[in-house]
């Protein structure tokens, strides 16, 4: 007890004063799915570049993202669907304070409130680039209009190809949505978005992906696993690849170089 107390004060302090957290599942635990009970996020790859930011616009959480400070993209974000909300796209992005100072604001700001970015992606980096920001946590999935405004932040974003943005990507999220409104409504459903970095980079500072991601967990009431599904694809406009969440887990970690759990092993 005595060795214990500290150690705790220490984490409660750590875990109130900021969204660029130590444990992203442990300030908003309730973006990642809990097959059988069990909290189950994600891979966190080690490294101090990885930050684990809990989304914060408002006053609410919206949802979670890892952030990789030097490729200056996520490597995803995850979050609940809770049906179609039709929100509005706004057309301001926001930056992360906190990835450039911890003692920064943990709410998204714009660019413009902080001076010398270095730690993550700026609007100017995609300038003319060809490449659109392309949304993990997108709007279409986005629970309310907070919500929806909370997605405009360069880290729930990366560069992704134009055509493939509006075309068979976009016709995934949809596809993804469509499912889960049919079959996983009353449950509580989970999505993971990411994205593989590639080789190439926008303004010699952001990397380009090279694939996109996206991965659905649907529990019933009881947390048993009702129905999930991985989807794979190029950033290119070629057709995404469906396929299961063991799957896209084995092929993401041969793409990562090294082991990715989507769903922390579980909603096979
Ligand atoms: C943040 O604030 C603390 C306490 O004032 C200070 O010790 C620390 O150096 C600051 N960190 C940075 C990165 O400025």
């Amino acid at each position: 007890m005595v060795f214990l107390a500290p150690v705790l004060l220490l984490l409660a302090l750590s875990r109130c004063s900021s969204e660029v957290v130590t444990d992203f599942t442990q300030t908003c635990p309730q973006f990642f799915a809990n097959p059988g009970g069990t909290l189950s996020p994600p891979t966190v790859f080690p490294g101090k570049k990885y930050k684990q930011i809990c989304q914060i616009l408002g006053n609410t959480y919206e949802y979670a993202t890892l952030y990789d400070t030097a490729n200056k993209i996520p490597v995803y974000s995850a979050y609940r669907f809770n049906g179609l909300m039709q929100c509005t796209r706004q057309s301001n992005w926001y930056i992360e304070p906190q990835l450039e100072n911890i003692n920064y604001s943990k709410k998204m700001a714009t660019e413009s409130s902080v001076t010398n970015i270095q730690n993550q992606a700026v609007d100017d980096d995609y300038a003319n680039s060809g490449y659109h920001r392309g949304h993990l946590a997108p709007v279409l999935h986005a629970t309310s209009q907070s919500c929806s405004d909370a997605t405009f932040t360069l880290t729930n974003a990366a560069p992704q190809d134009s055509s493939f943005n509006s075309g068979k990507w976009r016709t995934t999220e949809k596809a993804v949505a469509d499912t889960l409104v049919q079959n996983c409504k009353g449950n509580s459903a989970y999505i993971v978005t990411g994205v593989v970095p590639g080789t190439g980079k926008l303004k010699n500072r952001v990397c380009i992906p090279s694939y996109f991601w996206t991965a659905y967990c649907c529990l019933d009431n009881n947390q048993q696993v009702k129905a999930a599904s991985g989807f794979l694809g190029q950033n290119e406009n070629n057709p995404v690849q469906e396929m299961s969440i063991k799957n896209l887990a084995r092929k993401l970690s041969d793409l990562y170089g090294q082991v990715f759990r989507v769903f922390g092993g579980k909603c096979n």
